[in-house]
């Protein structure tokens, strides 16, 4: 009987397509995929360190599995990711979490089948961290969740340091993948099946940057792909505001396949903070940004990450924030308060914020955002969009949902047949917080018909 396997992923789009590549390793090897850790043979933790509770989620969870690694000896606990990355965390697990048996860092995850061989057949131990990146090991094998949407990485590492920052130090320096491998991927998938395509890496505006002699950038990368590969939708992400492009403001307006929605991080609203933070922008370019991108893209939906809390930051500063939020008027936000990491130049400033004010700073971002989500979403009701079928919905029964370009999730009844992946219209009926509620249109339906 195969052995099986399980991966837990913590973190981001990076680390859940990571978990692909190591789900499809382990599949070359011969192992099949498991959701019971019980019956698994293998346990691998794919972390997060980005901030302190990430890491005492992976510490909290390995502490739960230290119970069934007694039960069944010869289960192979395995950690990776980010926080392997991290000497001080390997230390750790090294020391009190004897239950593990194999740790690789995020840039020699390449390695799972060989270091796998180690732990089983020298019954030992296996730590291999590299400290840094080698160049990109292309061809590894990828067992994709989804059979219509796919994630594709563009570029590895981080060139920002951003002050509060431990990505960098984790992934390494920027690397972009070769733009002809990157088009071959996506063709590769188009001719799968699949209809959508997100682009993914720590800054897309960065791309290109380190090739030697070539005048690529993301914004003709992107317009490559959208004439070269017939993919019906693409996303990207995360861009940083600093060097988001006038080039890329035209492909996003004037290439139907790019989806109308920006994932544009501000962190934070107050200049002074923003030049504390090593952002390389301050407010006013800030705005001036989304002036340009609202005027050229209309109908762009913009989300952002905020984080409260920043060493120094006063109730002036964080009224900035408030302020920029009520000026952007972003559809989503992403808020964090702010937490120390251990070698980055933020733990060195002294200045703490009491948490009890982070967490009242906190509270009234969210009540603003929810707010201004819902007056958005609002916006949608009587309004016909495209949504990509997602399939019947975790949380309402009976309905199915799907995501339209500005990435809204929308809920529908299935009153005709349809399956995940296609793409239909439909007429937005209802808004929530989170959530739209639409009746799918048939074709002959005359928009003005149908009832909001
Ligand atoms: N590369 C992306 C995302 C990086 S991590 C970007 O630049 O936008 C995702 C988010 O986590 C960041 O945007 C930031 O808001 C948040 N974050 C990063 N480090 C943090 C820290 N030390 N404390 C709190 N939030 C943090
Ligand atoms: Fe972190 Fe800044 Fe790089 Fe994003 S751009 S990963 S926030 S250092
Ligand atoms: Fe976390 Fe690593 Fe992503 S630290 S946010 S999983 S790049």
């Amino acid at each position: 009987m195969s052995e099986k396997y399980l991966i837990t992923t913590f973190g981001c789009q990076m680390n859940v397509h990571d978990s692909e590549k190591l789900s499809g390793m382990l599949e070359g090897l011969g192992y099949v995929k498991t959701d019971q850790p019980k019956s698994a043979d293998l346990i691998l933790i794919n972390t997060c360190c980005v901030r302190e509770n990430a890491e005492n989620r992976t510490y909290g969870h390995l502490g739960t599995l230290k119970v069934l690694k007694k039960a069944k000896p010869n289960l192979i606990l395995g950690v990776c990711g980010c926080m392997a990355q991290e000497p001080n965390e390997v230390e750790k697990i090294k020391k009190t979490f004897r239950h593990v048996d194999l740790v690789f860092g995020t840039h020699n995850q390449h390695q799972l089948p060989e270091l796998l061989l180690q732990v089983k057949q020298e019954r030992r131990r296996v730590f291999e961290v590299w400290e840094s990146a080698g160049e990109i090991y292309e061809g590894i094998p990828v067992k994709r969740e989804s059979s219509f949407k796919a994630w594709v990485t563009i570029m590895y590492g981080c060139n920002n340091f951003c002050a509060y920052c431990i990505v960098p130090y984790v992934r390494g320096r920027e690397r972009s993948r070769e733009p002809e491998i990157i088009l071959a991927e996506i063709r590769a998938l188009v001719t799968d099946g699949v209809q959508e395509v997100t682009l993914l890496g720590q800054n897309v505006n960065s791309y290109g940057k380190d090739f030697h002699e070539s005048n690529w950038n993301f914004a003709k990368l992107l317009q490559k792909i959208v004439r070269e590969t017939g993919v019906k939708r693409i996303r990207f992400q995360t861009s940083h505001p600093k060097d988001l492009s006038e080039e890329l403001i035209e492909v996003i307006a004037n290439e139907p396949v790019v989806c109308h929605h920006l994932h544009l991080p501000v962190q934070a609203g107050s200049s002074r903070i923003l030049e504390l933070m090593n952002r390389n922008y301050t407010k006013e370019d800030y705005l001036n940004l989304l002036r340009k991108i609202k005027e050229k893209i209309p109908d762009i939906a913009l989300s952002t990450d905020v984080i409260v809390g920043f060493p120094s930051e006063t109730q002036a500063d964080f009224d900035e924030t408030i302020d920029l939020v009520k000026q952007v008027r972003y559809d989503s936000a992403f808020t964090f308060i702010y937490s120390p990491r251990k070698g980055t130049p933020a733990v060195d400033l002294i200045e703490q914020v009491p948490e009890m004010e982070s967490k009242q700073h906190l509270r009234q971002l969210i009540e603003l955002q929810n707010q201004i989500s819902l007056e958005k979403n609002q916006g949608w009701v009587g309004r016909a969009t495209e949504i990509l079928v997602e399939g019947p919905s975790e949380k309402k029964p009976k309905m199915w949902s799907g995501r339209n370009p500005q990435n809204k999730l929308v809920h529908f009844i299935p009153e005709i047949i349809l399956k995940p992946g296609d793409l239909v219209w439909v007429k937005i009926t209802a808004a929530h917080n989170f959530t739209l509620e639409g009746k799918v249109l048939l074709e002959g339906d005359n928009l003005s018909t149908i009832a909001p």
